[in-house]
């Protein structure tokens, strides 16, 4: 039997929140609808942040809602910094929350204006209460391989982090690569690690594509058993507050190498290319990982004959 890959697309929010043009509420839902269309079963709708801090977010109180009542049975979750997040998007209806967790000092005063220490408590208390709350939830560990200010960062720090947020009681551990600067061989060693205190059912892995190697990374992954991963459609991506963070792994890249490599996805390409026509439009700039031009020209032919 073939082995299921589960895929979470975090275009609505890792990729739209770098984006300078302001993307309306009703084209990312219309964005969510064609994701759930192709297929995407888990998606990452947007943060519930400081407005001030990434303005393109600054609608999740009414998206969130707008999801729901359009596409009532996707799997859904919001990105929340910390309590007072955790709470607008309860107000909202969210069912799933993710916290985020930065490896490193700098890497977390910089993205949630807290130290490392009071990062982590503020993640167990929002991973505590949302439990409490009866949601489901999620903790990124960011920059788990190099920070942009700190540089490699120490896999024990890794290690350390995410047994506490496992502890916490995350339902899944999703070690990122935040700025796309992992290699394969890194991939390895870092996700079986992981693998000895977690276990493997509840770990993702969060990549981006800054130096091209995406798709080896996902590929190492998958080699050392990792099933769930985040990825974006079209490549849209990059944190704005880690310099050098470029585009995320393209979901249609992601889900070529998965279908190619024996894995089922349960996600159709030729949906998220919808997706990501309509990404390009609503964001006025061309998309697309890796495989784009050639995934467009096998639709281009088959329509043809
Ligand atoms: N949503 C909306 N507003 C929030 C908030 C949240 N989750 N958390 C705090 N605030 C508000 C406070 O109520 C306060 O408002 P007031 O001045 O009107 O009273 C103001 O923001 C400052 O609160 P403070 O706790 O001092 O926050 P801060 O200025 O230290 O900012 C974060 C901390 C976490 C809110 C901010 O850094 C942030 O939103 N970061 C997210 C960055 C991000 O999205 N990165 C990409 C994803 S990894
Ligand atoms: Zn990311």
């Amino acid at each position: 039997m073939m082995q299921r890959i589960f895929v979470t697309d975090v275009a609505p929010r890792d990729g739209l929140q770098n984006q300078k043009v302001a993307v309306s509420t009703e084209s990312k839902v219309r964005l969510i609808e064609l994701l759930a269309l192709a297929g995407v079963q888990s998606i990452e709708a947007t943060s519930f942040v400081s407005p001030w801090a990434v303005p393109q977010m600054s609608d999740a109180g009414e998206l969130t809602p707008a999801v729901s009542a359009r596409l009532p049975g996707l799997r859904v979750s919001v990105l929340v910094p910390n309590l007072k997040g955790l709470e607008r998007a309860c107000s909202a209806g969210a069912r799933e929350i993710a916290v985020v967790l930065s490896a490193t000092e700098t890497m977390n005063r910089k993205n949630i204006n807290m130290g490392l220490a009071q990062a982590t408590e503020v993640s167990e208390l929002t991973l505590a209460e949302a439990r409490r709350l009866g949601l489901r939830t999620r903790a990124y560990v960011a920059v788990a391989f190099e920070c942009p200010f700190e540089g490699i960062t120490p896999l024990d720090e890794v290690l350390r982090l995410s047994a506490r947020m496992n502890a916490a009681g995350a339902g899944e551990i999703v070690i990122a690569d935040t700025i796309g600067a992992a290699s394969p061989a890194q991939v390895r060693e870092r996700m079986r690690a992981v693998q000895e205190t977690i276990p493997v059912e509840k770990l993702a892995m969060h990549l981006h594509d800054t130096r091209g190697m995406g798709v080896a990374n996902a590929w190492a992954a998958l080699e050392v058993g990792i099933r769930r991963f985040d990825a974006s459609v079209g490549g849209i991506g990059g944190c704005p507050f880690a310099p050098g963070a470029a585009g995320n792994l393209a979901t249609e890249d992601l889900v070529l190498l998965a279908e190619q490599g024996g894995f089922s996805t349960g996600i159709s390409l030729d949906g998220l290319l919808d997706a990501v026509d309509f990404a390009e439009s609503a964001l006025g700039a061309p998309l697309g990982g890796r495989s784009i031009n050639w995934l467009r020209g096998v639709r281009k032919r088959r329509a043809v004959e």
